[in-house]
């Protein structure tokens, strides 16, 4: 049974998803372990109580140091025997002592195709914004490995979603949630769960 730690900084939808896809046996083999963020004020923690899962708050604010927050973030993942960790909207910079330790067991969803429309600050509604204003007509949403760079570790999944021509950035965010991110995010998890994906360099392969 693979042990998920799921980092989040916000509303949870995507932690719901996953939620959701292991009451109803779309993920296998998995089960969440702890729900971790940096925000006190994440809906996506409340969630987690309501489901009966650990909620814990390690935000950067309340260490002295940023690297007293990167060890304590690793401690609480090895201490929880974490087997993967997802990132479901989780707005703070994983540091690199959890990346080299998690080597190929850390997975993000990003709101885009990958390589559109990622990298430093695009996170949240700017992916949105700037689809939108270069004018695509097919966005969607990736779920990658994560390495040291920023979006840049191999893709799992991705999925395509339609821009409308009268698309807002908050339109476009609802429908590629609701018709990417919160379908390929638990299947890349059941995927893993069930020793079906396996990384050679940039390239991933998933078994039929
Ligand atoms: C999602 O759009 C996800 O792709 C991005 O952050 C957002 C999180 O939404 N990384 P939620 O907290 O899961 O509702």
């Amino acid at each position: 049974m693979l042990k998920l730690a799921v980092l989040v900084s916000g509303g949870g939808t995507n932690l719901q998803a996953i939620m959701d896809s292991i009451d109803d046996g779309r993920i296998t083999n998995a089960k969440i372990q702890v729900v971790i963020s940096n925000n006190a004020g994440a809906y996506a923690l409340t969630r987690a109580e309501n489901y009966g899962v650990e909620a814990l708050l390690l935000s950067p604010k309340s260490f002295d140091t940023r690297e007293e927050f990167n060890q304590k973030l690793l401690e609480a993942l090895k201490e929880r025997d974490i087997d993967l960790v997802v990132l479901a909207g989780y707005l703070v910079v994983v540091p690199p002592c959890v990346i080299e330790e998690y080597e190929n067991r850390i997975i993000n969803i990003h709101p885009s195709l990958i390589p559109s429309f990622c990298g430093t600050g695009c996170y949240g509604l700017h992916v949105h914004e700037k689809a939108l204003s270069r004018g695509v007509r097919v966005s969607g949403a990736t779920v990658h490995f994560v390495d040291e760079g920023t979006d840049t570790g191999p893709i799992i999944l991705q999925k395509p979603v339609m821009v409308e021509q009268d698309d807002t950035p908050e339109v476009l965010q609802k429908r590629i949630m609701e018709q990417a991110e919160w379908i390929i995010l638990p299947k890349a998890i059941d995927l893993i769960a069930n020793g079906k994906v396996h990384v050679d360099g940039r390239k991933v392969t998933i078994d039929e």
